[in-house]
């Protein structure tokens, strides 16, 4: 049965003083509570990340990283390999996110290569991906995340999506405080699970978390999180907060 995941990618934010005291304070908040089948994780900076590995040990939350490079290694000035990831003991990572698809110039293709190596590497990733605003109101949206998810993922073996965590984040939605309704991601988040099944199998489809990122706030979590195929949430700026992602946390 799928887990239910609440992720925090901290984006470019947090020196390494403001990631020991941001995870402190999630250690304290989280103290008390029971999350018998949800995650945590958290996805700090690359220069924060064995750090944070450190400090989360003995703790519920995981770390992830919030990108990689699709080669193994080599010549790629400024880059970081699933190797290098792996040795400091990251085992999952954020490829497609909507900020690297607009301003690093990633596209579907150079995902699908992002991904294969990060699977045949043993991680396990969190895939973003989400319509514009003007396939939303051009009706295309659908189109869109299924063009998206076929391009990036359908060439994976159903196998590989044991390691396969979907985070729909319809960029219109993302630091803009204007969330999707949660109608509109249980809309998506069905067609999704839909379009899995038609590609593979019901049980593929069945078994894979799908996380809505885009403004969830702890006063918008529940409602989102109440719906049957809403597994979670990726949250940006409210992740920033030790109080308020813990309440998201808590929410679901
Ligand atoms: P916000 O929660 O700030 O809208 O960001 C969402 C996001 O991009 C998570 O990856």
């Amino acid at each position: 049965m799928r887990k239910k995941i609440v992720a925090g990618n901290w984006k470019m934010n947090n020196t390494i003083t403001q990631t020991n005291t941001l995870i402190d304070g999630l250690k304290t908040e989280l103290k008390e509570t029971t999350l018998e089948d949800t995650r945590v994780i958290i996805a700090p900076s690359f220069v924060n990340l064995q750090q944070a590995v450190v400090a989360t040990e003995e703790s519920v939350i995981e770390v992830s990283a919030q990108n990689m490079h699709q080669s193994k290694n080599g010549a790629y000035t400024g880059e970081v390999s699933a190797e290098m990831l792996s040795s400091i003991g990251i085992e999952t990572v954020i490829l497609g996110h909507s900020e690297r698809r607009t301003y690093f110039n990633e596209t579907d293709q150079s995902l699908a290569e992002k991904v294969a190596t990060a699977i045949e590497e043993g991680f396990e990733v969190i895939f973003c991906f989400g319509e514009q605003l003007e396939d939303r109101e051009g009706e295309n949206h659908f189109n869109v995340v299924k063009k998206q998810l076929t391009e990036a993922l359908f060439g994976l073996a159903p196998e590989a999506y044991g390691k396969i965590i979907l985070a729909y984040e319809p960029v219109w939605a993302i630091g803009t405080g204007k969330t999707a309704s949660a109608d509109q991601a249980q809309e998506m988040h069905a067609f999704i699970r839909k379009t899995l099944s038609e590609k593979y199998t019901d049980s593929v489809a069945n078994n894979v978390s799908i996380l809505y990122g885009g403004s969830v706030k702890p006063n918008n979590a529940k409602d989102i999180f109440s719906k049957p195929d809403v597994d979670g949430g990726l949250i940006g700026g409210a992740s920033l907060k030790a109080v308020d992602f813990s309440e998201i946390v808590k929410a679901i």
